[in-house]
């Protein structure tokens, strides 16, 4: 059994059945909704970043560098994380997959901007991603930020659970969450990047009566998990 929490906006941990734990575009110190502090911590394995914005990846490189926990994320993103003191760190790029411990990881496309947090001199600009993961024939979907891209095409038939950003403004909203549900055809949703500020607030009732019977949707609250 694999159990995935939900830290507030797009963070999440997520245990795997072989018990590799994976923490999810950590923003947590700064994070209004989340239920711990990047402090709280202590034991991870992976960090999968896929951009580097602020709220995507402020607690990187402090998480990393204490718990010893590979970065995986774009070329560029995990090279700033090196160069920022970063041991343990695997570049790749949108596209290319590799075999982890915890399972086959696909760098997806996602259509988005890419300043890293931290990068006073702009070296590092990053392309963001999201994730495919398959876990033990689980095929499990991070979308990252992203508007709804024709991309997501390809992805369909291919994904089991699907994280989707909905919250608007900053990335995909409700309705084009729910094509791109439509796109994909996950067996299961979860809404992601909403409700963390005002400018983002969403109802996931909304996303739900989108959505209808195209996938099963899982809402989750801060700090509350799903197994599957
Ligand atoms: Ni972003
Ligand atoms: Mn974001």
């Amino acid at each position: 059994m694999a159990r995935l929490t939900w830290h507030g906006h797009s963070t999440f941990s997520l245990v795997t059945n072989g018990g590799h734990r994976i923490l999810f575009d950590p923003f947590l110190n700064d994070n209004p909704k989340s239920d711990i502090k990047a402090s709280d911590i202590t034991e991870l394995d992976f960090i999968l970043c896929s951009h580097g914005h602020g709220d995507h990846f402020a607690d990187a490189v402090d998480i990393a560098t204490r718990t010893g926990a590979t970065i995986i994320g774009t070329y560029e993103l995990v090279a700033f994380a090196q160069s920022k003191g970063v041991k343990n760190g695997h570049g790749m790029n949108i596209g290319g997959g590799h075999t982890f411990d915890f399972g086959y990881c696909k760098l997806t496309a996602a259509l988005h901007s890419g300043s890293v947090a931290g990068d006073d001199e702009g070296r590092y600009s990053s392309q963001p991603c999201g994730f495919l993961i398959d876990l033990d024939g689980t095929r499990f979907y991070f979308a990252g930020d992203t508007s709804l891209t024709m991309e997501m095409q390809l992805l369909a038939y291919k994904v089991d659970i699907a994280l989707l950003p909905i919250g608007d403004n900053y990335t995909m909203g409700p309705e084009d969450a729910a094509r791109a549900v439509d796109f994909i055809k996950p067996r299961v949703v979860i809404p992601m990047h909403y409700n963390t500020w005002d400018l983002i607030a969403q109802d996931p009732d909304v996303f739900r009566e989108f959505v209808g019977d195209r996938a099963e949707l899982v809402v989750l609250q801060p700090g509350s998990s799903y197994e599957f």
